[in-house]
């Protein structure tokens, strides 16, 4: 596929450079009767599934690994090229996972009993991070219920009653850029994103511990995403980087300042209102009666605020939008142009449509996994059970039939057509789906709304940038470098803000 110009083709890392040698097209990993290289409509493929595993690359388990941990979105379309919308991969300390590229497939996964699926992704870097009483890798039935606890906060009135003190953040936050000289954005959104979900945990006042606690975090944050440490999650496998022990001194006091926060809501419940998470879990009661363990509690706060994705995708969407001068122009107007209090229904359509085009081309996460607890029928095969099966949001996003010109960042697409719940997947689906989604593109849309109403954005180099892994999601390679001069007075470069320090990834 021809590369559009300023459009970032190049940031799926597949046009640069050969990472792997291309397994012959007839190889095979499995059985496959039923060559899945032309996609054939489910409805034909009904009576002839073929039992075993689709086919896929055949190079040792240990090269797939490297290829998964450095390139992962160039090794999953040269896969898809070669063995179809239905292949196998064997990535060693993962397993073996079947990739689903075709939409029918990602519709039956994720309208299937949740009963049928375990938990596919305790094997990653997940597992020591979340750890394992975290609500995304806890096993069914309890899955359902934790997630239920944990819903309220993240959605409807809850959500939107967080709108006003995400722009707050972000116009304060704002004071502390540069003017004028080139700096890289992603830090600058991690700090966004880190404020705004503390303040939803652990509530609206700021104590010298809860700062403490962001610092620790930042620094947890910034060693994980050490390309070097990812090289060596990759090397030794998540056992053993949990056991390491340098990350254990990076989050041995992260756990123990979560989990003081935590005690002191229960010993001074006059501390806080009662509304924030840390309060509310402290209080969750199990139907018999019995309060959440302190390794839940660790684990799910610690879900809660390692929140890579939403930065990740914020420095996509500008990275994307000074390269897009009709977008920015589109998006200005419209933040620029008097709130009609929604009584046309036109606020914020366009912004909303960024958004979505975002999460579209550059996905946090480029695949959702689940373990098969029963065999199931899927791309013409029978899956078996024990089998760790990944609707792929990356390929089901660059599907030409559903996104013409994929590569393309064209928000307009999504005013057109409105995104499909099989076909637009960047928060997962079904009983597992995202349960911060609403919270997450909220804050986008506040963070992008703030920036561009305040403030000029250019970028620093035309050339696009291109996807590098981090730890918990891809980011822009050059951190989203860009220019920015107030729009109105003292927008930024007015303020250093002396609770952080700006620690800029390596
Ligand atoms: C734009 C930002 C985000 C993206 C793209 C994203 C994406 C995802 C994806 C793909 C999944 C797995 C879904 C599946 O397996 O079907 C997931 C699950 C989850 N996400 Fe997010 N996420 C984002 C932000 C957040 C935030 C801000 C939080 C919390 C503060 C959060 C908390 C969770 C939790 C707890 C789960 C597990 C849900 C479950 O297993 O029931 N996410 N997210």
């Amino acid at each position: 596929m021809p590369t559009p110009p300023g459009d970032p083709s190049d940031k799926s890392e597949g046009s640069h450079g050969v990472v792997l040698s291309e397994p012959p097209a007839e190889e095979s990993a499995g059985s496959h009767e039923l060559v899945a290289r032309v996609r054939v409509p489910y409805l034909l493929t009904r009576r002839i599934f073929s039992k075993g595993l689709p086919p896929g690359p055949r190079m040792p388990s240990a090269l797939q690994a490297v290829a998964w941990a450095r390139r992962p979105l160039p090794f999953l379309e040269r896969s898809q090229k070669h063995y179809g919308d239905t292949f196998t991969i064997r990535v060693r300390h993962a397993g073996t996972w079947v990739i689903l590229g075709d939409p029918e497939d990602v519709k039956r996964v994720f309208t299937a009993d949740h009963t049928v699926f375990g938990v596919g992704v305790a094997n990653s870097i997940l597992g020591p991070l979340l750890g394992p009483r975290s609500v995304m890798l806890l096993e069914e039935p309890e899955h359902v219920k934790r997630r239920k606890l944990m819903l309220p906060p993240f959605h409807g009135e809850r959500v939107k009653g967080y709108s006003e003190t995400m722009a707050q953040i972000t116009r304060r936050e704002l004071q502390n850029w540069p003017a004028g000289v080139p700096f890289e954005l992603w830090p600058r959104m991690q700090e966004i994103t880190l404020q705004s979900i503390m303040r939803v945990v652990f509530g609206p006042v700021e104590t010298d511990r809860l700062q403490r606690l962001r610092h620790l975090l930042r620094r947890l944050t910034n060693w994980m995403n050490d390309p070097r440490r990812l090289n060596l999650l990759a090397a030794a496998g998540p056992s053993r980087f949990a056991g390491n022990s340098d990350y254990r001194a990076m989050m041995g006091p992260v756990e123990d300042a979560v989990l003081e926060e935590v005690r002191r809501r229960q010993q001074q419940p006059d501390c806080t209102d009662g509304s924030d998470i840390a309060a509310m879990l402290g209080e969750a009661r199990y139907e018999d009666g019995s309060p959440m363990t302190e390794q839940d509690l660790r684990d799910e706060l610690v879900t809660l605020l390692t929140d890579g994705p939403t930065s990740s995708l914020l420095s996509w969407a500008f990275e994307r939008i000074v390269r897009h001068p009709d977008t920015l122009a589109r998006l200005r107007a419209e933040v620029d142009a008097p709130h009609d209090g929604g009584q046309a229904g036109t606020d914020g359509v366009y912004l909303d449509a960024v958004v979505k085009e975002t999460t579209r081309l550059c996905p946090a996460a480029p695949i959702v996994v689940r373990k098969l607890l029963e065999p199931m029928e899927l791309g013409g095969y029978t899956i078996p059970a024990g089998t760790t099966i990944a609707p792929c949001v990356h390929l089901v996003h660059r599907r030409e039939d559903i996104y013409p010109e994929p590569l393309r960042f064209r928000p307009e697409r999504f005013l057109e057509r409105p995104a499909g719940t099989y076909t637009w997947i960047p928060f997962g689906g079904g009983v597992r789906r995202c349960l911060a989604a609403s919270y997450a593109q909220l804050l986008m849309k506040q963070v992008i709304r703030t920036v561009i109403s305040e403030v000029d954005l250019r970028a620093a180099d035309p050339r696009s940038e291109r996807a590098r892994k981090s730890a918990i999601a891809f980011v822009p390679h050059r951190h989203a470098i860009v220019i920015a001069t107030p729009r109105i007075p003292h927008a930024v470069g007015t303020r250093v803000d002396a609770d952080r320090e700006v620690v800029t990834p390596t």
